[in-house]
């Protein structure tokens, strides 16, 4: 039987070169707060006892983070890696391999964790390590004659020869509960920073005898910490690069790769094209053969099969059936649903509105709180007025209804199937079935007509 997996995941620190309110583990990578993407790598590795070690911001993260799964190991002071390790010490089970996490890391690939524990045994600790070609101010590591790693010394603690040693720790390691158990309580914080270092289990485990298995991460970026906005930036341009590739692959068109920002789910079907800067955020699906033209922002939206969405348009919470065609410059809120075939052009705004097949919107239009049915012609300039100033009201516009442009509709109003509105009408009755409905001043033609002239 394997042996259960307990995930550590270190979130205490404070983040002071964020310079930000928020704890620095909040702060996001693909929309996703950093250590929400530990706790999910985590998840990903089957482990069914993560903690998060607490302490600046415990709040707001437990607010965060909290799910039936994680469990909040509080560290009041910060006293250093050991320590905040030691205090999760009482929540591991005895026969349990131990993964240690960093809230601060957010994109180790499951793959190299599952590696670093599986080589986790008895005699054996777990170590992941990278070679950088400038190790700043990271754990070096110490190798004996025999290539065998022997200890951690950190930066400040290290002679000048140690600090060219470019292999170093990302602080990420695996060992058994029982070795942490023994070795933990052990620490002593008589060191340059006067910190419990999580590192000085190295030598303990080799005092003792055991052997550490150094495992590399295939991307140097998937141990990468993240103290400050730059370095934030750049991870997140890892990140969109690499879902980028991955919707390559699948078949998509990324018209510049380096152009592509998905903070969420992006689901797609065979040939669809997105243009550079669309933003993609919550679960957004593309079926086959849709077109993004530049700088379109998708949020939780499904888009059907062929249907194009022009330059600059912005779609949250809607529904867009097949073969529709969207923008230039249309924004879809929340509860829009577009049948087969709709079309909305530039300049219109929808909220909460159904279109039905084959209707049109197409210029400069406010639908909110509508049904309209299929085969409608909505003018220009049509506006719905569903809002009395206290509640809304629902306009309901039968099938093959023609709008007149500029006409406003007064809700709760409904227009009958087949019927026509003269431009410039304000419609505050229903109008049957068939029938033609002009709401607006006639027109007076005056004859003989003399315009002002100027007084000598
Ligand atoms: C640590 C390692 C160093 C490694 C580096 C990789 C030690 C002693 N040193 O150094 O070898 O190269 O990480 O980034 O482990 N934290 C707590 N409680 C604490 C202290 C830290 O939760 O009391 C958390 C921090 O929030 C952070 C992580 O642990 O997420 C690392 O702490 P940090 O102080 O940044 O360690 P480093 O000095 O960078
Ligand atoms: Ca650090």
């Amino acid at each position: 039987m394997t042996a259960p997996l307990d995930i550590v995941i270190l979130a205490a620190g404070k983040g002071t070169r964020m310079r930000s309110d928020l704890p620095k583990v909040l702060h996001p990578i693909g929309g996703r707060p950093l250590v929400q993407h530990v706790v999910d790598s985590a998840r990903a590795l089957g482990s069914d006892r993560i903690m998060l070690v607490v302490g600046h911001g415990a709040e707001k993260v437990e607010a965060r983070l909290a799910a039936d799964d994680v469990r909040f190991v509080p560290q009041t002071e910060q006293l250093g890696t050991g320590h905040a390790v030691q205090q999760a010490l009482p929540h591991f089970r005895d026969d349990a391999t131990v993964l240690i996490l960093y809230g601060d890391v957010p994109l180790t690939s499951a793959d190299t964790l599952r590696k670093l524990a599986e080589a986790v045994t008895d005699t054996t600790i777990g170590l992941l390590t990278v070679d950088l070609p400038e190790p700043g101010g990271y754990g070096r590591i110490l190798r004996d004659a025999n290539g065998r790693v022997e200890a951690i010394v950190e930066h400040k603690d290290a002679t000048e020869a140690q600090k060219r040693i470019t292999e170093i720790n990302t602080g990420i390691m695996a060992a058994k509960a029982k070795h942490l158990q023994q070795w933990l309580p052990t620490l002593s914080n008589d060191n340059a920073q006067g910190e419990y270092y999580l590192t000085d289990i190295i030598a303990m485990a080799r005092r003792d005898g055991l052997g550490v298995h150094a495992a590399h991460p295939d991307h140097p970026e998937e141990v990468e910490g993240i103290n400050n906005r730059q370095q934030q930036a750049a991870l997140e341009r890892y990140y969109q690069r690499r879902q980028a590739e991955q919707l390559m692959v699948q078949g998509v068109t990324l018209m510049d790769p380096a152009r592509f920002d998905c903070r969420g789910r992006l689901t797609t079907g065979r040939d669809v094209v997105i243009d550079v800067n669309c933003v993609f955020e919550g679960e957004v699906m593309l079926e086959d053969g849709v077109t993004l033209e530049p700088n379109c922002y998708l949020k939780d939206c499904v888009i059907g099969a062929g249907t194009q969405i022009k330059a600059n348009s912005v779609i949250e919470g809607a529904r867009i059936a097949s073969g529709c065609a969207v923008g230039p410059f249309a924004r879809l809120r929340p509860g829009t649903q577009l049948a087969d075939g709709a079309k909305v052009g530039n300049f219109v705004e929808i909220k909460k509105a159904t279109i039905g097949a084959g209707s049109k919107v197409n210029h400069l239009s406010y639908i909110g709180d509508s049904k309209l049915g299929a085969g409608v012609n909505v003018g220009a300039g049509t506006i719905t007025c569903n809002y009395d100033g206290v509640n809304k009201f629902l306009t309901e516009i039968g099938d093959n209804a023609f709008i007149g442009s500029n006409t406003a509709l007064v809700a709760p109003v409904k227009l009958g199937n087949n019927t026509t509105i003269g431009a410039g009408s304000i419609i505050t009755k229903d109008v049957p079935d068939e029938e033609l409905a002009i709401a607006r001043g006639r027109q007076r033609n005056i004859q003989g007509w003399q315009r002002p002239t100027k007084k000598s």
